[in-house]
């Protein structure tokens, strides 16, 4: 199959949509996580089918029992998932990658975690977009580093975010920006214009910008994604991107990242802190999975957007509709839906609302921002029939307790 065959959304949904029965028979945290009449929306996982392309991959070590020390084209199997990560930005983006200056690992969250104790000191400030990412915050304070909110608001035309505004908490104390891009849970895809302007300004303050990409395959109509690294040799001076092929081809249990230095020194003060072997090496299956899904995925990859795309739109038509007091902005990329509940008159959290009520489980908002307790986040990566029984079991919930 290639990207001219490629199916369109309703094709998609037929092909790699998943029953709600087969999706309750997996082993995996979404379905597992909450009783089995709550319908799960809320970690970064999708109900579907696995391309193809990757399946076959797998096998080929399955159906061989070929679980040794592994290699792929005579060298060291990680070296397979960078040339494969560095094609694929080639291809995508002409943003030329040095696969010498890359480390495969396990997962972003480690790879996030490293590179904070990485580049900079116990007590120093870390920038983070909020809402974010739960694990971001986590890395910051966990490390012991302190956190410097950057706030996405919410505007007319969409989640932006005032670099003005940061100037007031910069010291040299603060070290790292962590940038997500696209962003986790707001949907934005940074444009070059705002990327430029980080560029700026971390080189203003002399920060070391890590990048999390893992999203960047998900990009709907009327945005585009461009890697921070790609703006060129100053934004590469000072970045450490990270990205997986786990979110867009459904395969986090995989275990398989990587992170890109923009430069050998940076990659050397990186190992400096984690000596090559301290992070340990990537599974056979990930490795063989990743490269599956980097170099053959895309006609899977644009049949899924199509579909994304139209769960978006679905969803988006039926909330203005029936809980316009739901006030969200169209995600830009993701799967992911930030909802902002505070107008329903919910007298406990939306999380809890929603469990109890409609026996729906999103991502409660103020693990995304401490007291956005009125904010859920859901996940729109589902097929259609499972989709609507979510909005129609939300909007009954409403009705029944609310108005
Ligand atoms: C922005 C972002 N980064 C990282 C991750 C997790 O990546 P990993 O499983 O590789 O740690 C997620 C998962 O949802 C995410 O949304």
């Amino acid at each position: 199959m290639n990207i001219a065959t490629t199916p369109g959304a309703g094709d998609f949904d037929a092909r790699f949509g998943l029953t709600k029965e087969q999706l309750l028979a997996r082993r995996n945290a979404k379905w597992k996580q909450y009783a089995p009449d709550v319908i799960p929306a809320f970690v970064a996982d999708m109900d579907f089918g696995i391309a193809p392309e990757i399946q076959a991959a797998i096998r080929q070590s399955v159906d061989a029992e070929d679980y040794g020390y592994p290699m792929r084209d005579g060298q060291k199997a990680d070296r397979a998932v960078a040339d494969a990560y560095a094609r694929r930005m080639a291809r995508l983006y002409g943003w030329s990658v040095d696969p010498d200056l890359t480390l495969a690992v396990a997962d972003l969250v480690q790879a996030t975690y490293a590179s904070v104790m990485a580049f900079s000191e116990p007590g120093q400030g870390v920038i983070v977009q909020e809402p974010n990412y739960p694990p971001f915050r986590a890395a910051v304070t966990d490390c012991g580093r302190y956190f410097v909110p950057l706030p996405m608001a919410a505007t007319e035309t969409g989640y932006t975010f005032d670099l003005a505004a940061l100037e007031a908490q910069m010291t040299p104390e603060v070290r790292i920006l962590i940038l997500c891009n696209p962003q986790n849970p707001t949907g934005r895809v940074f444009t070059r214009d705002e990327l430029a302007a980080l560029l700026d300004f971390a080189e203003r303050h002399d920060l070391t910008v890590i990048s999390d990409e893992i999203h960047s395959d998900l990009i709907f109509d009327g945005a585009q994604h461009l890697p921070f690294g790609a703006l060129g040799p100053r934004a590469m001076a000072r970045c450490v991107t990270l990205n997986s092929a786990t979110k867009s081809f459904n395969i986090p249990g995989l275990r398989t990242a990587i992170v890109s230095f923009g430069t050998p020194d940076l990659k050397a003060a990186f190992e400096r802190r984690f000596p090559a072997r301290v992070l340990g090496s990537v599974n056979a299956i990930g490795i063989d999975a990743t490269v599956a899904a980097w170099d053959h995925g895309d006609a899977w990859l644009t049949g899924l957007i199509g579909h994304l795309q139209a769960m978006r739109d679905h969803a988006v038509a039926r909330l203005r509709a029936e809980l316009p007091a739901v006030r969200f902005r169209v995600p830009e990329a993701t799967y992911l839906c930030w909802l902002d509940c505070s107008d329903l008159g919910i007298e406990g959290t939306a999380f809890d609302f929603f469990h109890d009520e409609a026996r729906v489980a999103f991502s409660p908002g103020e693990n995304f921002r401490p007291g956005a307790d009125k904010m859920v986040r859901l996940n729109f990566a589902t097929s259609r029939p499972i989709l609507d029984e979510i909005l129609d079991r939300m909007v009954a919930a409403v009705r029944r307790n609310i108005r």
